[in-house]
């Protein structure tokens, strides 16, 4: 494939084969059926199993899309990436890696024995125990200050105002034991910097964000830029937070298939229970994917498919 020649020279081939290749990843998988659709948060068993979106935005603000890349889905754990980037200005990174850490626990995204095992550390920010210490540390005085921040933060990352998918929200405060469950955990190690009830709702809040795959792909695309929005040119984060964030997404973004993920596909990427993925090619831009059936560690299905494929084809694969 000539194309991949440019992982090499760190350049994206030109934009009439990008667009060509980000078309045939999505005619490849389209079809594609296997997967099942979460439902562990009622609101987001309704998703349609067939919508496909690929979006990638290039580090030079160019767009290049395919199928559904303009449908709302709520963003959730692809928001752990996003306020853990905030975090890392908000409080520096010496003290967010002492507070939170960065190693991957090899367990489920949403493990409570992962904190037991480890003498009440949250491990790291893209697993919920993790997630909730971050969202917790961020500015603000209380837990609507803080969610302020997030929604603020993340929407500068976006370049739009971001709004909140009620349902969603809801519909997961409604279910929510198991978060509430790590929270006090948390607390009663002393590793949670405030109220714990009030610490889930900004997290789960921050998760029921309503986004789209090409909103990922911009965001992605400002973290892959140095933290500067390719689209807005608003500068979002530091070089520092985008590093660390990167580095921590290497690791730990894919949950327990974090260690598989980076070793097919090369690449930092996060992904959500709704069925978006946010893979990220440092200096190149990124990719957003949006397709709902999900693999059973949580990750979308034809989204990791099309990612693989696209990283060999456009070379953005780092390793
Ligand atoms: O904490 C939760 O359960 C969700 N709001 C977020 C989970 C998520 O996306 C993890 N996923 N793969």
């Amino acid at each position: 494939h000539g194309v991949a020649q440019h992982a090499a020279t760190g350049a994206l081939p030109t934009v009439d084969q990008v667009r060509a290749l980000i078309a045939a990843a999505h005619d490849r998988y389209a079809g594609l059926s296997e997967g099942v659709v979460a439902d562990y948060i009622p609101a987001l068993a309704q998703a349609d199993p067939d919508l496909f979106g690929l979006s990638l935005a290039a580090a030079n603000g160019q767009m290049v899309t395919a199928g559904d890349v303009d449908v709302a889905f709520s963003i959730q754990s692809i928001s752990k990436a996003f306020v853990f980037a905030l975090l890392v200005d908000d409080l520096g990174r010496d003290a967010v890696f002492d507070a939170i850490g960065v190693n991957n626990t090899g367990m489920p995204f949403n493990s409570v024995v992962a904190v037991e095992m480890n003498n009440g550390a949250p491990m790291n920010p893209m697993v919920n125990a993790g997630a909730i210490a971050t969202s917790g540390l961020i500015s603000g005085i209380d837990g609507a200050a803080k969610w302020q921040r997030i929604r603020d933060g993340l929407s500068a990352f976006a370049g739009r105002a971001l709004e909140l998918d009620d349902e969603v929200y809801r519909s997961e405060a409604a279910n929510n034991q198991r978060n509430a469950a790590i929270a006090h955990l948390l607390a009663s190690y002393g590793r949670l910097a405030g109220d714990p009830e009030d610490i889930v709702d900004a997290y789960t809040r921050q998760c029921s964000l309503s986004v789209t795959a090409n909103d990922l792909a911009i965001m992605g695309a400002t973290l892959a830029d140095d933290g500067i929005n390719p689209i807005s040119g608003e500068r979002v984060v530091s070089g520092q937070a985008c590093r660390d964030t990167l580095a921590v997404l290497a690791s730990c973004g894919m949950y327990e298939r974090s260690g598989e993920w980076l070793f097919e596909i090369g690449l930092p990427a996060k992904s959500g229970v709704s069925g978006g993925i946010v893979s990220i090619a440092p200096g190149k831009g990124a990719v957003g994917s949006y397709s709902p059936p999900l693999d059973p560690a949580g990750n979308s299905v034809r989204g990791q498919r099309a990612c693989a494929y696209l990283s060999r084809v456009l070379g953005l694969n780092l390793f």
